[in-house]
């Protein structure tokens, strides 16, 4: 049975799905879930642990042994999710590029997903929450009562992480963006388990030429109508 209070948000990597999530959750007064940093935690702890990305066993322990936690707290303004893992605070470090490289070879690893689906589906058991990902709608939350699928033209993601680096500090160049994000475009979508895809009951929003703004009041309108 769908349910009203759940929003999946689907998509490929720089269509704005965190900033529009995080957005409508704070409106609805729901809970955000970012999926992709729980991905991005298993990652960082792989790498620091010398796991290869291709040895599944030894990820699907990793991830299984891992305490993921997310913490909601006001004093971070604008960016109120942080996430844990083991208690220590890792949510900058999530962003680096040595994650954002080995991040879709670990989350094609069967064994990591269905942990982590597991997980998000307690996450999401009480209801009134915005979860963002690539397999939501697909996967992880079918019942949701509205779905969306958020697109925009490539130069345009790579513009917005670009920017959104930039103002972290973080050093970037547009070029090394732009790759990361086709090749995890490439890889999420062509994976065996839980692939990127639109479920065919989601909303399809191409958000190129859309500001932020208007993506959570169109948002908005269709939740209204569920
Ligand atoms: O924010 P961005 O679009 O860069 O990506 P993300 O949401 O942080 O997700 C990082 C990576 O995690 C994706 O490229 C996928 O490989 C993986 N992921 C996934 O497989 N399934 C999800 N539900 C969420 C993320």
């Amino acid at each position: 049975m769908k349910d009203r209070t759940v929003i999946a948000v689907d998509g490929p990597a720089g269509a704005g799905k965190s900033t529009v999530s995080r957005a409508l959750a704070r409106q609805l007064e729901y809970v955000y879930i970012d999926t992709g940093a729980m991905y991005r935690a298993v990652t960082l702890m792989a790498i620091r642990r010398g796991i290869a990305a291709d040895d599944a066993e030894a990820l699907g322990d990793l991830a299984s042994a891992l305490h993921i936690t997310f913490r909601f707290d006001e004093k971070y303004g604008s960016e109120p999710n942080r996430i844990l893992v083991d208690g220590e605070d890792v949510s900058e470090e999530i962003r680096t590029t040595a994650v954002s490289s080995l991040v879709s070879p670990v989350s094609a690893v069967p064994e990591v997903r269905s942990v982590l689906t597991r997980q998000q589906r307690e996450l999401a058991g009480q209801g009134k929450v915005v979860m963002d990902g690539r397999d939501i709608g697909t996967t992880v939350l079918p019942q949701a009562g509205l779905k969306i699928f958020l697109t925009a033209s490539l130069e345009e993601r790579v513009q917005r992480r670009y920017k959104e680096m930039k103002n972290k500090g973080l050093s970037v160049e547009a070029d090394e963006v732009k790759k990361n994000l086709m090749h995890r475009d490439e890889y999420d979508s062509s994976r065996k388990t839980s692939p990127l895809a639109k479920a065919d009951d989601a909303v399809l929003l191409d958000t190129t030429h859309m500001s932020i703004e208007e993506v959570v009041r169109e948002i908005i309108r269709l939740y209204k109508g569920v």
